[in-house]
């Protein structure tokens, strides 16, 4: 499983904490990465436990970590509704001093993410979106005052060529994500390609994310805007909170 920044300590505390919340009966979206897959294990035990809920994993990898850990598994289209979604992320806004619990999103765009690390945005973006409750988990490597970096573009395979030039029309830096235990580039589990492209530091994500969306070709970016409802988020000693 790929590894990011933070310890595995802190993605262990924000996962299990996260994992709290889920309740008999849930419809659970089961995220992607690392701090995740402590959550998708916490509710592995739990089920062992007797808990009975269904899961809607977000990519091979955590479908395969649920069936591993014998967590029941359903999809999108087979239930009504996703009653909490459990997910990691790359970047997370988050401007608070730590010691408020309940911030206001509108103010500076807290809990907004850049996802897709782990090349899942587009199946997580379904899921997380679809649930009632979307919870982040992270650990402090990843929160930031503002979104940048790379945003993750899934592309359909033809298209990356085209789509690499109007990213660099909008002042981006396209790079086509290699894969690194095979030759040539990442292929998702959509059969699709990864385009990283950076923009610098984005002032307005929600446009931004409005431009990326509207590019022909582009099947999902990993800008996740106003959707979060709370943040795990796994230190050395503890767990904060954030609500939003
Ligand atoms: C996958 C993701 C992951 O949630 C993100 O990359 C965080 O991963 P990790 O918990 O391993 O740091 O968006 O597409």
């Amino acid at each position: 499983m790929k590894r990011t920044g933070g310890s595995d300590e802190a993605k262990r505390r924000a996962g299990e904490r996260a994992a709290e919340e889920v309740e008999d009966g849930f419809v659970v979206g089961l995220g992607t990465g690392s701090t995740t897959a402590h959550a998708i294990r916490a509710i592995g035990e739990m089920v062992e436990g007797g808990l009975e809920i269904q899961g809607i994993p977000t990519s091979f990898q955590s479908r395969q970590l649920a069936l591993e850990v014998g967590i029941p598994l359903t999809s999108l289209d087979a239930i009504s509704s996703v009653d909490l979604a459990i997910d990691g992320a790359d970047r997370v806004v988050d401007t608070g001093d730590g010691d408020e619990q309940v911030l206001d999103r509108s103010d500076a765009g807290d809990g907004d993410l850049i996802k897709g690390g782990g090349a899942a945005h587009m199946r997580e973006k379904l899921v997380d979106t679809a649930a009632d409750r979307f919870v982040v988990v992270a650990d402090p490597s990843k929160l930031a005052d503002r979104l940048g970096g790379p945003i993750p573009l899934e592309v359909v395979p033809d298209a990356h060529s085209a789509v690499a030039d109007t990213v660099q029309e909008l002042e981006g830096e396209p790079t086509l994500r290699e894969a690194e235990h095979k030759d040539g580039p990442v292929v998702t589990d959509n059969g699709n390609l990864v385009l990283d492209c950076s923009f610098g530091p984005i002032e307005d994500p929600e446009r931004l994310a409005s431009r990326l969306a509207s590019i022909p070709g582009v099947l999902e970016h990993g800008l996740f805007v106003g959707r979060t409802d709370a943040t795990y988020i796994g230190t050395e000693t503890g767990v904060e909170v954030r609500e939003y």
